[in-house]
């Protein structure tokens, strides 16, 4: 059911917490003080356990190097959160009015009494500072291990993840040197742990080359069970018109050394789509040594995402954001440093699509909220930045939390649009493994209020206790997510939501390729939007649930949530045959017929 290589379904489960200053979890018990004493009153971020996957292998080497980063205090933290919502908000009269670099920046730069008192002590202990984003809020330097446990009175561990034999340099808790306090946000890498993920694999060639260049298509018969850009061209009435602004772009993550091979692309091409130009391409940009290297082998995943991009996008130029396989360089996948890179760019591209994921209980609540607010930064320059959901329901319990459901990291992030995953053709119910449900991290935004006590008043008791009512709830739409056929040297299928993100991605960049040739701006940050003056243009997905078997020792009956009439978190509403007319001038989608 849920499928071993889809990258979101190997989440770290981890019982977590980010405390501070006080020595609780997030579900208020105590935690294990670790041996530590009177000095823990100033820790300013700790975790009560090691993530699932993970084995402490003792102290690390004092005089190994680490690169720390210290994310710097803003004046005011909640600017960046309001410009968002001005923008993005179709009853806001500067709804579209999207913010420039500078002005964006202007907002989020760190407090000057923050940044004097960080260079101040970086000077005093002889460091070397970096700034490592474009506004200035994060800076790295170089410190070796013992340096860094006396400073921040930590205990950098050597962490080694079973599975991928990872190694990851963490500390279970650290405090603030007293004249950061207030001034420095956290430093990372100390409390969060990456969630290595292992490489996807080709599975269960369907169909074989000669078959798909010989068959007549009968959409019905033949997008019961594998899915072709024909099929969600049908669901969703996606026009093959070719986009003509050369100004609009279509961003797609890739990491874990995921190549997109061009040569791939040409024949999936060539065979899905005969109308288009089977040279087109996209480009890249590579970050922390990123290369999107064609000799190396092909994971599903990369090819995956380009080819329901470029190939369902028609004309709209794609960048592939590949992150290379010095991705621990941030501390934590990529996330960070190609956030960092994209806004650093003058003209992002408008609709930005990821199909990686982890638990949100993995990092720390404090360095989530940062990454929250850089795709907040990304939302008030115009850019729809979407995640895949997740492959695993509700999430698997971790250790000691049975009866807790697990929230993703991004999908927790009111800022972002999370997309889950449907089954079946024409007529959609969800996909079992579309995850969903609330964050016990943030809480909920306004503008899902309506739709989500719609749903909870519908719900009752039924799983109190194992979510958060209060929390921010996800995900926000959905798409097809199984069977699709990719070509990575032969022909394949693959399930997920992460095919879901780069559908919905394509669909949102040719309205975007429609507005900006009208002389309007992107849709920019959707959910506003989504919830408001746009819910009534998309199917509503009124059956099936999203519990999902654990593979655990002692497996647990299944439990999640039922798909509802109006929003759920399963498989919320997909297709966007109709966008409403009074926006759009138009029904943008109207003349896209298929046959
Ligand atoms: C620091 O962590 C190591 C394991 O990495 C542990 O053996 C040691 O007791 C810890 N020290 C303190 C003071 O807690
Ligand atoms: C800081 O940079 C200077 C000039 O590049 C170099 O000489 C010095 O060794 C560096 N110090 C540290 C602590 O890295
Ligand atoms: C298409 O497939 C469906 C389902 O198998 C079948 O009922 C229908 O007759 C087919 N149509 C054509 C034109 O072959
Ligand atoms: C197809 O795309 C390639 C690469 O962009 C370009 O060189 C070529 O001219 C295009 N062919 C046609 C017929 O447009
Ligand atoms: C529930 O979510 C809220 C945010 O809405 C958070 O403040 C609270 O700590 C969460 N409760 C638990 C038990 O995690
Ligand atoms: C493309 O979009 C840009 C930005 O809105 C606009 O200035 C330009 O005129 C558009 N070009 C075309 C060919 O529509
Ligand atoms: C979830 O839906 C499936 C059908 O998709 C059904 O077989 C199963 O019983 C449902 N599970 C629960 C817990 O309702």
């Amino acid at each position: 059911m849920v499928n071993s290589w889809s990258l979101l379904t190997l989440a770290v489960w981890a019982a977590v917490a980010a405390v501070n200053p006080v020595f609780c979890d997030t579900y208020g018990r105590r935690l294990d003080p670790h041996g530590y004493t009177d000095s823990n009153l100033n820790v300013h971020e700790a975790r009560s356990t090691v993530p699932v996957g993970f084995i402490n292998t003792g102290p690390a080497p004092a005089g190994e190097t680490l690169k720390l980063r210290l994310a710097l205090a803003q004046s005011t933290a909640d600017a960046i959160v309001d410009a968002l919502y001005k923008v993005s908000d179709p009853k806001s009269a500067q709804y579209g009015q999207h913010l420039s670099k500078s002005e964006v920046e202007k907002l989020v730069a760190p407090n000057p009494a923050a940044v004097d008192a960080v260079n101040a002590w970086l000077q005093e202990n002889g460091f070397n500072g970096t700034a490592l984003s474009p506004a200035g809020d994060w800076v790295g330097f170089e410190i070796p291990v013992g340096t860094a446990n006396t400073l921040f009175n930590a205990n950098f561990s050597v962490f080694e993840h079973g599975s991928s034999g990872k190694r990851a340099i963490r500390t279970m808790l650290y405090s603030l040197p007293p004249s950061l306090q207030g001034h420095v946000d956290l430093v990372h890498p100390t409390t969060s742990f990456p969630a290595p993920v292992a490489k996807g694999e080709i599975v269960g060639i369907k169909r074989s080359v000669e078959h798909v260049r010989l068959a007549k298509r009968n959409l019905t018969a033949d997008c019961t069970d594998e899915t072709i850009p024909e099929c969600v061209q049908f669901l969703y009435d996606i026009p093959l018109t070719p986009a003509t602004n050369s100004s609009n772009r279509l961003g797609v993550t890739g990491r874990f050394g995921n190549s997109a091979h061009f040569s791939f692309l040409q024949q999936f091409l060539e065979m899905f789509r005969p109308d288009m130009n089977s040279s087109t391409a996209f480009s890249v940009v590579g970050i922390d040594g990123g290369t999107n290297d064609q000799e190396g082998p092909s994971v599903s995943e990369g090819e995956l995402d380009i080819q329901y991009t470029v190939g369902l996008a028609t004309n709209v130029p794609v960048t592939y954001y590949f992150v290379g396989v010095e991705f621990q360089d941030d501390g934590l996948d990529g996330y960070l440093d190609e956030v960092n890179t994209i806004l650093a760019e003058e003209n992002p591209p408008q609709v930005l699509t990821t199909s990686y994921g982890m638990s949100e209980t993995t990092i720390s609540f404090a360095l989530t909220d940062k990454l929250c607010k850089a795709y907040a930064q990304l939302g008030a320059r115009g850019t729809s930045v979407l995640f895949a959901s997740g492959d695993s329901g509700v999430g698997c319990p971790a250790e000691g939390d049975d009866l807790v459901f697990q929230a993703t990291f991004p999908s927790n992030c009111p800022f972002v649009t999370s997309v889950g995953g449907t089954s079946g053709f024409p007529n959609e119910v969800s996909w079992p493994g579309s995850s969903g449900g609330f964050s016990n991290y943030f809480g909920r935004p306004s503008y899902q209020d309506a739709a989500v006590d719609a749903f909870l008043t519908q719900l009752g008791d039924k799983n109190a206790g194992a979510f958060n009512r209060t929390g921010r709830a996800f995900p926000d739409i959905a798409a097809a997510a199984e069977g699709y056929i990719i070509f990575a040297a032969g022909l394949s299928g693959i399930t997920g939501t992460s095919a879901s993100s780069p559908v919905t991605a394509s669909i949102i960049a040719l309205l975007n390729d429609r507005l900006l040739s009208a002389g309007k701006p992107p849709l920019g940050f959707l959910n506003p939007w989504l919830y408001s003056e746009a819910s009534s243009s998309f199917k509503d997905i009124v059956s099936g649930n999203n519990s999902v078997i654990c593979d655990r020792t002692n497996p647990q009956p299944p439990r999640g949530f039922d798909t509802a009439v109006g929003w759920d978190p399963v498989s919320v509403d997909s297709g966007v045959s109709m966008i409403p007319a009074d926006r759009f001038e138009g029904d943008w989608f109207g003349n896209a017929q298929l046959y």
